[in-house]
């Protein structure tokens, strides 16, 4: 019997979710184009099929709206059972709709930053050339129409635009939001999926409101930032910005482009990062609600993005991997939990092992570390989680997340963003 390799079963996955023009997340749960989700399965097909990969960035590309948002999702007119089916949206109220069916909130933009590491290794300036318009234009949207008090910093106005749905920071600010007049709907999510490793029922109902409510603002960005009861700064969502403004800028140079634009996001953003997130009392990044113009304290996985773009100081990135990170009560693996890194710190009363966002390892988020890791000189931590990811996979398969204690897989099956940094993790060690 031969055993098939880790990663010709990674390229199997990205086969298997392959709808031609994208490849869905999972076969069944997340049957259309994610934003951030396809960067990473690009990243992962530029292993062994670059012309997919660009394919898989063109696709994305068409969704784009005219104003320069990427939707979080392009529906590509897939016949699905997913819920909220494209027409929920109403998107054809806004005058910067797109002519494909999409979303009407982004996701975090994590593009450019692929889009340069795929260049690096296979230089095709004639591609660059081409994608570099559109992403201008949406980074430019994200400091602009989400920016509310001209720090450059971007706001989000739904969880879903953070990327972790239902992570604890997000329940305060969701406590102050009363949902009225909800719309008659049925979640899809439970379908192939145990209710016990998905948002809670209030959480999902607040989802479907402030989709309502914007949908009845038209999608216009100074409604939405008068009036989204949900609006904030987030750390993660803005420290992959930050890094993605970097290779962006790179990009921009390469083509020959004027950067004065992106350089003033830079200063600004760097200016203002660690002034706006940074709790010196307690030593991590803590997001920041607009609303109620207060910090949301709470410890999760979020706390080490900045790392990733290499926006702390060598003392706050100290404190955070010293101090957090390796401390058994918090992160570290220790006692019942063995595996690298929980998604919430296990001193929240939030915690829940299985949970979705709420405390499972995510394969991202330990790629966004270990790569943070790195910058900062803790190749030997960053190893250890990058051996430990790769081992959950191995054991447990391409799974959307997995219990840190017995490293089972949760969520959906064969999920493509899991297959496609098993290949890039696997070249880390080249
Ligand atoms: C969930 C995740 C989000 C991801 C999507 C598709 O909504 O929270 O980050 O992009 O699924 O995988």
């Amino acid at each position: 019997m031969t055993t098939v390799s880790l990663l010709d079963r990674a390229i199997s996955v990205l086969r298997l979710n392959d709808a031609g023009m994208f490849t869905k997340p999972g076969p069944h749960q997340y049957p259309h184009q994610w934003n951030w989700d396809s960067a990473l399965i690009a990243l992962g097909l530029s292993h062994f099929d670059l012309p997919r990969a660009h394919l898989e960035i063109r696709s994305l590309l068409s969704g784009q709206w005219q104003d320069g948002m990427i939707p979080s999702v392009v529906y590509h007119s897939m016949p699905s059972d997913y819920f909220p089916p494209s027409q929920f949206w109403q998107i054809e109220n806004s005058p910067s709709a797109p002519p494909v069916p999409t979303t009407g909130i982004t996701q975090p933009p994590l593009l450019a930053t692929v889009v340069r590491r795929i260049d690096s290794r296979h230089p095709n300036p004639d591609f660059v050339r081409e994608v570099y318009p559109s992403l201008l234009r949406w980074h430019r949207w994200m400091h602009t129409a989400r920016d509310i008090d001209d720090s450059a910093l971007a706001c989000i106005i739904h969880p879903w635009e953070s990327g972790t749905d239902d992570s604890p920071r997000w329940l305060r600010l969701f406590e102050a939001i009363q949902p009225e007049a909800l719309p008659e709907f049925r979640r899809g999510d439970t379908r192939y999926v145990a209710a016990a490793e998905r948002p809670n029922r209030s959480e999902y109902e607040r989802f479907i409101y402030l989709i309502d409510v914007f949908r009845k603002l038209n999608y216009a960005p100074t409604a939405l930032l008068a009036h989204s009861p949900f609006l904030a700064q987030d750390v993660l969502f803005n420290a992959i910005l930050f890094r993605a403004d970097e290779d962006l800028r790179a990009l921009g140079v390469s083509l020959g482009e004027p950067t004065g634009e992106i350089d003033g996001w830079l200063d600004r953003v760097q200016g203002n990062f660690n002034t706006r997130f940074w709790d010196e009392g307690a030593g991590l990044y803590y997001d920041y609600d607009v609303r109620s113009g207060n910090p949301i304290p709470v410890n999760t996985a979020a706390t080490f993005l900045p790392l990733f773009a290499g926006l702390p100081s060598r003392e706050q990135a100290q404190r955070l991997v010293e101090g957090h990170l390796l401390n058994p009560v918090e992160y570290a693996p220790s006692g019942q939990v063995r595996h690298w890194v929980t998604t919430t710190a296990r001193t929240e009363p939030t915690w829940e092992p299985r949970r979705y966002w709420r405390g499972p390892v995510w394969v991202i988020m330990n790629w966004f570390i270990a790569e943070g890791l790195r910058r900062y000189g803790y190749d030997g931590l960053a190893e250890t989680i990058r051996q430990d990811t790769l081992g959950l996979i191995e054991t447990s398969g391409f799974r959307e997340y997995y219990d840190a204690r017995d490293g089972s897989g949760c969520g959906s099956d064969d999920f493509s963003w899991s297959a496609a940094l098993a290949l890039e993790m696997s070249h880390d060690s080249k």
